[in-house]
């Protein structure tokens, strides 16, 4: 397993330092694929919360490796993920429940059932129950055992944007319907073919469901990430800031992250 080079404790969280992205990226790949195997052993079902964008390709190439070389078997296994666009066909290709169909469903033995993203496509009079259902099938599974997370250059996490409310009312978001920040927007134009086709609108697990996760891995890459990174390590707990909104559990939040998007965070230390 490739070593960070560098491991810190900032605002109570585990910070992994590694050279590339490639290598947060197995170590990330390998804590999952140990828990599918370890519940496999035990008997037991492994829930497996799961993020889109760039940041996490890697990990299910790898997964998806894993299991066409060494057997790594599905079967126990349920997933989560973070967001959908609101409204979008799941067809649509730009869909993340395409994304996942693309990069992990489809190549791996997950039922179609044990496979959960919002769905982009419900009335919008029944939104909200939608969310509320989401929550509790998570509950309902006994809870996420490991949230794959990354950060907006914003510091989203999910689609839980930057807000003025107070952190005790940030940290019990349950899954919804949100508005996209302008920055967001922006940064999904390259998959849109600009930004006037960017949905304005999307599907987030909460922050609340997020932080009962029992383990938390935050992956970030790359120069344009470091200002997220920093804020969320080394600035006050602040909705503006919802990366920091991870230090309000302890010990069970994980940064992997590379030198560029540590870049900031180096610079203080
Ligand atoms: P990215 O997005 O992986 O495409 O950089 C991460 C995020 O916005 O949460």
């Amino acid at each position: 397993m490739p070593k960070p080079i560098r491991r810190l404790t900032l605002a109570g969280a585990d910070v992994k330092i590694y050279t590339s992205a490639a290598s947060a990226c197995e170590e990330a790949a390998h804590s999952i694929s140990a828990a599918i195997e370890d519940g496999a052993r035990l008997g037991k079902k492994v829930v497996l919360g799961l993020a889109t964008g760039a940041t996490p390709e890697p990990i299910y190439a790898r997964l998806v490796e894993d299991h066409r070389e060494r057997g790594l078997s599905f079967e126990n296994v349920s997933t989560y993920n973070l967001d959908e666009y609101y409204p979008i066909s799941p067809l649509d290709p730009r869909s993340y429940r395409s994304y996942m169909e693309q990069r992990l469903f489809a190549h791996v033995n997950l039922a179609p059932n044990r496979a959960h993203v919002l769905d982009g496509t419900v009335p919008d009079s029944f939104v909200k129950q939608h969310g509320e259902q989401f929550d509790r099938w998570i509950l309902d599974e006994g809870g996420l055992d490991i949230q794959l997370l990354g950060i907006g250059r914003n510091g989203h996490i999910g689609f839980n944007e930057p807000s003025n409310l107070s952190v005790d009312r940030a940290v019990e978001l349950p899954t919804r319907l949100v508005d996209l920040h302008p920055m967001t927007i922006s940064d999904a134009a390259k998959d849109f073919d600009g930004e006037e086709s960017v949905p304005r609108h999307a599907l987030t697990m909460g922050v609340a469901t997020i932080l009962a996760a029992r383990s938390i891995l935050v992956l970030a890459f790359g120069e344009r990430k470091a200002p997220a990174v920093a804020r969320s390590l080394l600035g006050p707990i602040t909705a503006e800031v919802p990366g920091s909104l991870l230090h309000t559990v302890s010990n069970k939040v994980t940064w992997l992250i590379d030198q560029a998007a540590a870049s900031e965070i180096l610079r203080e230390v």
